[in-house]
């Protein structure tokens, strides 16, 4: 289902997404990512599993001396050639899997986005590590993800409570409830194209700490690591919007090369015995949600391994 499930959702997220990004991506992931990003004016600038191409696109306007998109789906890539022909911007975009990242040199890039995507692609771990191969020594590397400690499929949701003040006035309280944070492993994720349509992808869950670890093993630290909140815009748009003001649901992170001499590995793995947390008070409501359209099919989470996934 891994690709398939992408090219599928082709057409819908290309109309979602436009030229300038869906709500969440407008109003919540973006302002952040940008931010991160800076000007990229004469960088050469990669977006690793671009979607539709609209940030290519606009690495393109915003004068990178190149702006490449590669996707492993064809029918998504097919979506963003389309657009740069009916618009030209001087984007290119590559068939081309993360993890295997051919036809590049070493070195080429100044610069590797890569905006909600890490999730979603098995074994990111080769991903960060082309990623590693293809950037130039003082490169960056600035990628967005579904927040690993709130956003976790099916086991994280909003929780929010009707509280009775002592002067009897009622008011909701929201907390984010979050399960087996550390056990790793693939899951189906659901996205309501309309109300009579499903479609399906592969999720990936992993610790901040197997990020920062894969980041390191390819030689690269973090150098910034941001929480976005959402506009106005979001606030209105959505009903998590206020919510996320008080919890993030994403996470933006600029990772650079290690000053050469410093240690390459990832540190050894620190395992605790997972522990159970004893039942809270019952919830009055409890909608489970993740990221923008995505729902996590309950009880339908597959095992993946402990580790790469
Ligand atoms: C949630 S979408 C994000 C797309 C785009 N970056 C955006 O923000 O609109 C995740 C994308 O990752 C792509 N993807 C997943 N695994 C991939 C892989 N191994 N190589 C290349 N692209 C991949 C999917 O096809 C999909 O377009």
């Amino acid at each position: 289902m891994h690709r398939r499930g992408w090219d599928q959702l082709a057409k819908w997220r290309d109309f979602r997404m436009g030229e300038g990004g869906d709500l969440w991506h407008r109003a919540i992931i973006d302002p952040t990512l940008l931010e991160v990003v800076g000007p990229v004016r004469g960088l050469s600038v990669l977006d690793l599993a671009c979607g539709n191409g609209y940030l290519t696109r606009r690495w393109a306007r915003e004068g990178a001396m190149r702006s490449v998109g590669v996707e492993h789906s064809r029918p998504t890539l097919a979506l963003a050639r389309r657009r740069e022909r009916a618009n030209p911007t001087g984007a290119e975009f590559l068939d081309r899997d993360a993890r295997k990242l051919s036809g590049f040199a070493s070195g080429t890039f100044d610069l590797v986005v890569s905006n909600m995507a890490l999730q979603d692609i098995r074994n990111a771990r080769g991903a960060v590590r082309e990623v590693a191969r293809i950037l130039r020594p003082d490169g960056r590397f600035v990628f967005s993800l579904s927040h690993p400690c709130f956003d976790l499929d099916d086991r994280s949701g909003w929780v929010v409570e009707r509280v009775r003040e002592p002067d009897g006035h009622w008011h909701d309280v929201v907390w984010r409830k979050v399960r087996a944070y550390r056990d790793e492993r693939s899951v189906d994720v659901s996205w309501d194209i309309s109300d009579r349509e499903t479609g399906w992808t592969t999720g990936y869950h992993r610790t901040l700490t197997t990020y920062s670890r894969w980041l390191r093993e390819a030689g690269l630290a973090i150098t910034r690591l941001e929480e976005p909140s959402p506009l106005p815009e979001a606030i209105r748009g959505t009903p998590q919007g206020s919510y996320m003001l008080e919890v993030p649901l994403h996470l933006v992170v600029e990772a650079r090369f290690l000053p050469s001499g410093a240690p390459r590995r990832g540190d050894r793995a620190l395992t605790r015995p997972g522990s159970r947390s004893s039942a809270g008070n019952r919830p009055k409501e409890s909608p489970r949600s993740g990221s923008g359209d995505r729902r996590r099919r309950s009880g339908s989470v597959r095992r993946g391994s402990t580790t790469g996934l």
